[in-house]
């Protein structure tokens, strides 16, 4: 029986390309380069199947596009954000993710946000590296200590969860907001709030883990950032679109926020200019899966729901 043909979008690590070839007819981007909307439709015409990252966006257009031939967008990433769902379910089209294998590498990048955005890890590296540190004294670069501070975790999924573990490593009291309040033994002494509101009152830290969808574009706004405790710390490994970034800018302007950790943006690649301007942002370029281990197990679990869906079985990880 002819393999299924399928379309890797992006440059995969070594293994899971190795085992992609095996088992499918791949079509691979040498290049790494992230293709069009004309160009994803064009190879998707031509593919039984696509393996996709964050960066390629399946819209209703494209999904439309694309028309009948393509049965299934098995995404490497866990968030969802980049393809319409409802226009995947409409045309038949299935679609997984990738959970849980990318939770200890995002959590690890998030406690690495909150710790250079707390103790100025961005300023200390440039000043060194510039070669223009000249100076010492008690009074020098005086960051914020978080052992023992209020660390607000919104979106208590996966990843939140063993973020909000790892922050317990620094004493620190964690409180949450989910739509759904945690059973106790994954709440582990973990404070639910019931509001956003209430959650943003005690989160010295406040650091984002929710998935990103139309309700929630922008819901850390000018008003919710004044609803923080002053000198509050906010950490996005999440997505881009939760954050209202003009409004971070004028917070972190204003001092009403310390500082943030960003490893994720509105636009991307690139950042925002007006954030990297900032002396009190820690910036990284979306890298929170970016380890070789979680690199292999984002692959391989997407070939597990392709292996599960050609095998006529229900991927593990279906979303549409
Ligand atoms: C994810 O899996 O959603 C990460 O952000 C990388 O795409």
């Amino acid at each position: 029986m002819a393999k299924p043909k399928l379309l890797i979008a992006r440059k995969l690590r070594p293994l899971v390309e190795e085992r992609a070839a095996r088992d499918y007819d791949v079509v691979l981007n040498h290049d790494d380069k992230v293709l069009s909307s004309e160009e994803l439709i064009t190879a998707c015409r031509a593919v039984d199947a696509v393996l996709p990252c964050h960066s390629e966006h399946f819209s209703a257009e494209v999904i439309k596009a694309i028309g009948s031939g393509l049965k299934i967008i098995a995404n490497h990433s866990v968030g969802t954000d980049h393809v319409d769902l409802a226009a995947a379910k409409a045309a038949g089209i299935v679609v997984t993710n990738t959970p849980d294998v990318l939770s200890d590498a995002t959590a690890e990048i998030a406690i690495l946000c909150m710790l250079g955005a707390a103790r100025r890890g961005a300023e200390g590296d440039a000043l060194v590296r510039s070669g223009q540190w000249n100076f010492w004294s008690p009074a020098f670069m005086v960051g914020r200590q978080v052992t023992a501070k209020r660390f607000g975790v919104l979106g208590m999924g996966r990843v939140g969860q063993v973020t909000a573990e790892r922050a317990r490593g620094f004493g620190m009291e964690i409180h949450y907001h989910n739509r759904r309040r945690l059973p106790e033994h994954l709440e582990k002494g973990a404070i639910f709030h019931d509001s956003l509101e209430s959650l943003l009152a005690v989160s010295d830290v406040l650091s984002l883990h929710c998935p990103s969808t139309p309700d929630n574009k922008g819901i850390i706004n000018a008003q919710t950032l004044g609803l923080l405790p002053d000198r509050a710390i906010v950490v996005n490994t999440a997505r881009g679109a939760l954050i209202d970034e003009v409004a971070l800018v004028e917070a972190l302007k204003s001092g009403k926020l310390f500082a943030a950790g960003l490893d994720v943006f509105q636009t991307e690649p690139g950042g925002n200019p007006a954030l990297a301007s900032l002396p009190n942002v820690f910036l990284l370029p979306h890298i929170g899966s970016a380890t070789e281990e979680t690199r292999d197990a984002m692959g391989f679990r997407a070939l597990d729901n392709l292996d599960a869906y050609f095998a006529g079985k229900e991927p593990a990880d279906r979303v549409a």
